[in-house]
């Protein structure tokens, strides 16, 4: 007996709308027009919260503002000025986590011709991932309040629902936890005095020619992080 759900026009939809979304690690240069801009992040603010607090302030950088906030964030690295709102270490990720995160990494260096003990080569890319991977636009999400983990899984609801409606106006994206790690120059640059910076995440047209763009990458298997109780 096939118990498969009957899909619906949104069901559908859904599922093209999720799937399809995916990392885009190098870019175009044009610009996303800005009538597509606004309708992206008006759809993103219908994001859920906890009790409708709506947690987040969103920077949005284009054009000179882009380009001086790379410099600005490429000088940042060089000096190795960090400053990341959220704790960060590698302690954090459990054995299973760790495994993951290694078959990922083995396949974005691998389309990128990077070898697995080419440390130097890695850190490069990532210097480099900082100018945004070439996107014309990135997008800065603070959580505000007192910025704790309640306030800040809001600001992650957010982000879900910015990516996918950029998919959903056919712009791609990849969010960067690593911009979170320059706060400071971030705040600095775009005169910001209020929340914690969660993530950053650029923005615009990919470069289908990429091969770093034409990776895959695999999910556990339900059975593996969700359980059904009844
Ligand atoms: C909070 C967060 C931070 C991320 N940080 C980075 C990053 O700093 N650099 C990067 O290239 N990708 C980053 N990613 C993208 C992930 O590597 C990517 O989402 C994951 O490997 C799954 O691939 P997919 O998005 O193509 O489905 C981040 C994703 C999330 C959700």
């Amino acid at each position: 007996m096939n118990n498969s759900p009957v899909p619906t026009e949104l069901s559908g939809c859904a599922e093209k709308l999720i799937r399809d979304r995916h990392a885009t690690r190098a870019f175009r240069p044009e610009p996303v027009p800005a009538d597509t801009l606004r309708a992206i992040f008006s759809l993103a603010g219908a994001a859920p919260s906890n009790s409708n607090a709506q947690p987040w302030q969103v920077e949005v950088v284009s054009g000179a503002a882009r380009d001086r906030l790379a410099e600005a964030l490429r000088s940042a690295h060089a000096a190795q000025r960090i400053s990341a709102d959220f704790p960060y270490s590698e302690d954090m990720y459990s054995d299973v986590h760790q495994a993951r995160r290694a078959a990922f990494g083995a396949e974005l260096y691998g389309a990128l011709g990077i070898g697995p003990d080419d440390h130097a080569a890695r850190a490069a890319y990532d210097a480099e991932s900082l100018r945004f991977y070439g996107a014309p636009h990135a997008a800065f999400l603070f959580v505000t309040g007192d910025g704790g983990a309640r306030l800040a899984a809001d600001v992650g609801a957010y982000m879900q629902t910015l990516l996918l409606a950029m998919t959903a106006y056919g712009v791609d994206s990849c969010p960067q936890g690593l911009l979170s790690f320059h706060a400071d120059t971030v705040r600095a640059e775009l005169g910001v005095t209020e929340g914690k910076l969660l993530v950053g995440v650029s923005f615009g047209y990919a470069d289908e020619t990429a091969p770093v763009n034409r990776i895959t990458t695999e999910r556990a298997a339900l059975e593996a992080t969700t359980t059904f109780h009844a």
